[in-house]
């Protein structure tokens, strides 16, 4: 059975009760614009324990930390870089997320025992709202992966993070609705202890974005020695097999921009009008696919740089072996 408290239409005073609820150690499901995050307050080591109990995630995998503003980097991070201050100021609140250098507020519960720390200002009035309610009653962040089981696609919808996580969560833990995520996918994660940034894992704002903002040129080289769990080969994937740019045969999922025609047979499952509404509905796609009983899903992947990037980049990993 389904646990975890089910809150819709989120009023000013059900933000001072989630955050009592984190405060207290319980966890609360936080729409984002990327997707829904499966949060904790990000000091209190046994909540933060139990994120990785709810997905059944490795233990070593870092987390990034939700904060209210770029105000609060210095409570969680040390060497601040110009170029990433640039960063934070262009796209904060939104879909990205820098990774520092970790002051010693960011325990190793929280940065799966690495040096560095991930940190992110999500542009959601819910979760800016919760936000600011932590940080009156001294919750500094919120720790929050996506809410999906390791490995599987992500919840861009409160019901599609009911159904997959639901019946990990206790009575104590709180699930608020945000309606449906307007990016649909996860943020970019750019590192920036480097004199460079460099895109560890691409998203919604892109390179040619990160190069203007900052005059520099993202840095190339792939030698990081920080792990990005998003970055393992199979991940984001749906139970079906995925399979990309061939058609689809009668009886297979299909999604394909909204100009390829649908196979003979085959079960549209999207057709998104361009690459924002790709994004956008991709995995709400993925999801109804599982939830037809879909043994195959045979997806046209979309041209083009910017998100097209980040859409191929997850697409890639959905249809590896398990
Ligand atoms: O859009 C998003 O980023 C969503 C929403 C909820 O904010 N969150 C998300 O979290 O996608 P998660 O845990 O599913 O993926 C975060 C990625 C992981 O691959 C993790 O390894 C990486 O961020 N990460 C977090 N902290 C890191 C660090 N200190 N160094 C390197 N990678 C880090
Ligand atoms: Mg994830």
């Amino acid at each position: 059975m389904s646990q975890g408290q089910f809150l819709s239409n989120c009023a000013a005073d059900t933000l001072s009760q989630a955050a009592l609820a984190l405060k207290n150690g319980a966890l609360v499901v936080l729409p984002t614009e990327t997707v829904y995050g499966l949060g904790a307050d990000a000091s209190n080591e046994k909540a933060v324990a139990r994120i990785y109990e709810v997905k059944g995630r490795p233990q070593d995998h870092p987390l990034i930390l939700h904060i209210a503003s770029m105000n609060d980097i210095t409570y969680w991070a040390e060497e601040i870089s110009d170029y990433a201050i640039a960063l934070a100021r262009s796209f904060w609140p939104g879909p990205m997320t820098l990774i520092f250098n970790r002051s010693e507020n960011a325990k190793d519960f929280v940065t799966g025992g690495q040096n560095t720390v991930g940190l992110r200002v999500p542009d959601h009035s819910l979760a800016l709202g919760l936000l600011q309610e932590c940080k009156k009653i001294g919750v500094h962040a919120i720790a929050a992966p996506s809410a999906n089981r390791f490995g599987h696609v992500s919840p861009t919808t409160a019901i599609a993070v009911q159904e997959e996580i639901g019946a990990y969560l206790s009575e104590q833990d709180l699930i608020l609705d945000g309606g449906p995520a307007q990016v649909g996918l996860e943020s970019t994660i750019i590192d920036c202890t480097g004199g460079a940034p460099k895109i560890l894992r691409p998203g919604a704002i892109t390179q040619a974005m990160i190069e203007e903002a900052t005059g520099l040129k993202v840095s190339e080289n792939n030698d990081s020695q920080i792990r990005v769990s998003g970055s393992l080969e199979k991940h984001y994937a749906p139970n079906a097999t995925v399979i990309l740019d061939v058609p689809a045969i009668a009886g297979q999922g299909f999604i394909a921009p909204a100009d390829v025609v649908t196979p003979p047979g085959a079960i549209r499952l999207a057709s998104p009008a361009n690459t924002d509404e790709y994004a956008r509905t991709l995995y709400s796609a993925l999801r109804d696919g599982d939830a037809q009983g879909l043994e195959t899903i045979a997806i046209i992947q979309p041209s083009g740089d910017g998100l097209a990037i980040a859409i191929r980049d997850r697409l890639m990993r959905a249809s590896k072996g398990r």
